[in-house]
């Protein structure tokens, strides 16, 4: 399984802050935002993942997490030269792909709760046929990709933005696909804002009977970060729990560590680089288990 984070885009809805960084390198409480999806692939096992960012941004997503080897992975980049839309990461990411199957998460969302790990891990194991998207329930759903289930849960509609929605269930930035994508999304034409819609990529699985919708309980949270609102919530919220358990969210040295994917002494090297702020010491405080 590969993996993609798309962090482009032009992140206007958060200006001035955007003007001259990454909507995706701005902080969500103490890490940068990219840490949180990141760290999600991560939790489902993904090592191998590649980050599509801004000509603007490339070097500054490059400088904060290199070649991956720090973590036990690989990354590597792929600009977008224009917002072009969603769909278009499987155009971008072809030849990365290759004839894999792929997940894909958007830079700016963040999830976290109980059974998470299992749940996504479940999602991106084994041999996978079709989509699998992962829906919750909002308040607002206005705002998102909507999709409709019947009553044993199997998707029936999928509208983008609606204006009279027919559910509560948001559609989450997060999106497996079988290796069929990279040909499906050649045939998506661009939507009325310009875009290769992924909804409208979802909408031809949804067809064919192959799209799986694994809704996310009330004991997950699923933070997007796209308003100055929004982003300043996500923040409190990581601050909140973090103070109470003493645990970090989205600390991926620790993820990459708990995975076996790097040792104690990698753990150390990490621990020194950071050793003035909090993150540091967390590190360095981990119980490290005998190699
Ligand atoms: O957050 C979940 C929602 O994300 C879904 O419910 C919607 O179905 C989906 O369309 C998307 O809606 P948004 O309006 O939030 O998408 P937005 O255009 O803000 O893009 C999401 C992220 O992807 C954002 O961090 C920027 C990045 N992006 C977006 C586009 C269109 C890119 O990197 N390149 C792009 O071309």
């Amino acid at each position: 399984m590969k993996g993609i984070v798309l962090a482009g885009g032009s992140g206007t809805r958060l200006g001035p802050l955007t003007v001259s960084t990454s909507k995706q390198l701005l902080p969500v409480y103490d890490k940068p935002m990219i840490y949180y999806p990141l760290s999600a692939l991560m939790l489902a096992g993904i090592r191998q993942v590649e980050i599509i960012t801004t000509p603007r941004d490339e070097a500054d997503f490059r400088k904060l997490l290199g070649d991956g080897s720090q973590l036990g992975m690989k990354l590597s980049y792929v600009v977008q030269t224009a917002p072009r839309g969603i769909a278009d990461a499987f155009i971008l990411c072809r030849d990365f792909i290759g004839d894999s199957p792929v997940t894909l998460i958007l830079g700016d969302n963040l999830f976290y709760g109980h059974g998470l790990s299992e749940l996504l891990h479940q999602s991106v194991s084994g041999s996978i046929a079709g989509a699998t998207i992962f829906s919750y329930h909002v308040n607002n759903p206005r705002r998102y990709g909507v999709v409709s289930v019947d009553k044993s849960g199997r998707a029936t509609a999928l509208v983008e933005k609606p204006q009279m929605p027919k559910s509560n269930l948001a559609v989450t930035g997060l999106y497996v696909y079988d290796n069929t994508v990279v040909d499906r999304v050649r045939v998506l034409s661009p939507s009325a804002r310009n875009e290769l819609e992924i909804t409208d990529l979802n909408k031809l699985y949804l067809q064919d009977g192959s799209l799986r919708v694994v809704p996310l309980g009330r004991g997950v949270a699923w933070l997007d970060t796209g308003t100055a609102q929004s982003l300043l919530e996500a923040s409190e919220f990581v601050r909140s729990l973090q103070r109470r358990q003493g645990l970090q969210i989205a600390c991926i040295e620790e993820i990459a560590y708990r995975q076996g994917w790097i040792g104690s002494a990698d753990l150390d090297r990490a621990a020194k680089s950071f050793e003035s702020c909090d993150y540091g010491k967390y590190l360095d405080r981990l119980p490290r288990v005998s190699e």
